[in-house]
């Protein structure tokens, strides 16, 4: 059992709103089809990203990991009419699932970028303003995807990034102590987030913990 699989998120998620037969489905086939299907979202995870994107209603959303599609699923549900999403993946042997289960969610104005997501920025192909960012992927240069985040947001725009508890990895001394662990390194990443000039934040400890943030000038 996983930290985050506990009484308190099976209690959460219990009562939540449940995710769609699209999204149980993907959720079978990611498990059925994949190596390493433990990178999907959790369920209540994929509510809270639906929930913040139908708060935020954005027109243009970039996400940062996209795997099978769930979550790009999640977060289209709150996509304003016409809105778009950018999404960035290295894997390109995962686009069969992507297209069969974004057809069935009606997703349609998605653009998939393949390949490093550093190199993709550096092609200039991505431009903001964008209303909503997620990043879930790539967890050694998220710092770097955190300040293109940044500049590549709107006034009043929300940044999420995950796994910013690591399992529980940033509140063990011992693996803080070490500067290259990965404790260490997302437990800098979230003081980066808490520190910036540019964001106001929270950080929610739903599953694997997500940073909320807000670009307040
Ligand atoms: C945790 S999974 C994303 C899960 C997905 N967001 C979801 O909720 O189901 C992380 C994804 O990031 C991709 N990835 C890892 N490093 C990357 C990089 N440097 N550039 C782009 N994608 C990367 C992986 O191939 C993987 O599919």
């Amino acid at each position: 059992m996983a930290h985050f699989e506990d009484a308190t998120n099976e209690y959460s998620t219990v009562h939540s709103s449940d995710e769609s037969e699209v999204l149980k489905k993907l959720r079978r086939a990611t498990w059925l089809g994949t190596t390493k299907p433990q990178m999907l979202s959790d369920p209540i995870q994929g509510r809270f990203l639906a929930m913040v994107s139908g708060l935020v209603q954005p027109k243009r959303i970039l996400e940062f990991g996209t795997f099978t599609g769930y979550s790009t699923i999640c977060l289209a549900e709150g996509l304003a009419e016409g809105g778009t999403i950018d999404t960035l993946e290295i894997n390109d042997e995962l686009e069969h699932i992507q297209d069969q289960y974004w057809e069935m969610a009606g997703l349609k104005n998605v653009t998939r970028h393949i390949g490093h997501a550093h190199k993709t920025i550096a092609s200039g192909v991505l431009e903001g303003p964008y209303d909503l960012i997620w990043i879930d992927a790539d967890k050694e240069h998220q710092i770097s995807y955190v300040d293109f985040a940044v500049k590549n947001l709107r006034i009043g725009g929300c940044l999420m990034v995950d796994n910013v508890i690591w399992g529980g990895a940033v509140l063990d001394k011992e693996k803080l102590a070490k500067p290259t662990s990965g404790g260490s390194r997302i437990h800098r990443l979230n003081k980066h987030i808490a520190n910036h000039p540019q964001l106001e934040n929270v950080l929610i400890p739903v599953w694997d913990g997500i940073q909320v943030a807000r670009k307040i000038s």
